[in-house]
């Protein structure tokens, strides 16, 4: 039970409004973790913070060593990506340019290509897609796109806001089975912030719940679907 990130204590917010208060949690190496909570309750905000764009109190170690005070771009070298809830993608630039940019902190041409061919496996709509601008591509093909470009970072973290958020239910499945394969065959370990709530905890070893910017709960997913403040907040009416 390797730990690859280590955040203890961290405090971040906007301006004047802190929104983490104290938060401390632990993520092993290979899993998938969920992040859980209600509206507004920090969770955006914590993944923000785990690659520097809020400013941020505590200490964070991924991996060994200190992210405090490193520019985000040393924080994607180091190997966390980050695939945002708007996805960042490139509306105006094709599939293979928005793929290409995610490659852009690597040199190693040989092993970019191997990458693209299997990126291409994972999602072989985007090698149908590859010359289409990304502002044209459905919302799940871009949500795919985010995540294989996330991919060409060749990351050992890959933080997930709400990767789920506007898609069909058919689609959702199969994007979550790709993140399945992420981790079971890539070994990347995963944060993932997810709405829905059932689908998070079938993916997840493990789940964090966020209260008003505070971890509330910390445990395996088997636990954390029986405890009672899951069940009352957002199972009760739709889950046996
Ligand atoms: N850029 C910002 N400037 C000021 N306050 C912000 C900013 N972004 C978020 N907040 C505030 O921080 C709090 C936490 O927001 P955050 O986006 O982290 O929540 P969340 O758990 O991701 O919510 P949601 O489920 O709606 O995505 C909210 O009160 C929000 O209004
Ligand atoms: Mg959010």
């Amino acid at each position: 039970m390797t730990p690859l990130l280590v955040v203890n204590g961290l405090c971040a917010g906007y301006d004047t409004t802190q929104v983490l208060h104290d938060v401390t949690f632990t993520l092993t190496s290979g899993t998938i973790t969920t992040l859980l909570g209600a509206n507004g309750a920090g969770k955006t905000t914590t993944l923000r913070a785990l690659c520097g764009l809020v400013t941020t109190r505590g200490s964070i170690a991924f991996a060994g060593q200190s992210l405090n005070a490193l520019p985000t771009e040393d924080i994607v070298r180091l190997g966390i990506a980050h695939v945002p809830a708007n996805r960042g993608t490139f509306l105006t630039l094709t599939t293979k340019e928005n793929l290409r940019l995610g490659a852009h902190t690597r040199r190693n041409r040989r092993e970019i290509a191997e990458d693209f061919e299997r990126i291409y496996t994972y999602f072989p709509i985007l090698q149908q897609r590859h010359d289409q601008t990304a502002g044209t591509l459905s919302g799940g093909e871009q949500q795919m796109l985010a995540l294989a470009r996330a991919l060409l970072l060749r990351p050992r973290l890959l933080l997930l806001d709400e990767p789920s958020a506007g898609l069909a239910p058919i689609i959702v499945n199969e994007l979550f089975n790709i993140i399945r394969s992420i981790n079971t065959q890539e070994k990347v370990t995963i944060l993932l912030v997810e709405q829905n709530i059932t689908l998070g905890l079938e993916l997840a070893d493990h789940a964090l719940f966020l209260e008003t910017g505070r971890i509330i709960l910390d445990g395996p997913t088997q636990a954390i679907r029986q405890h009672p403040t899951v069940r009352r907040a957002y199972l009760e009416n739709n889950f046996p």
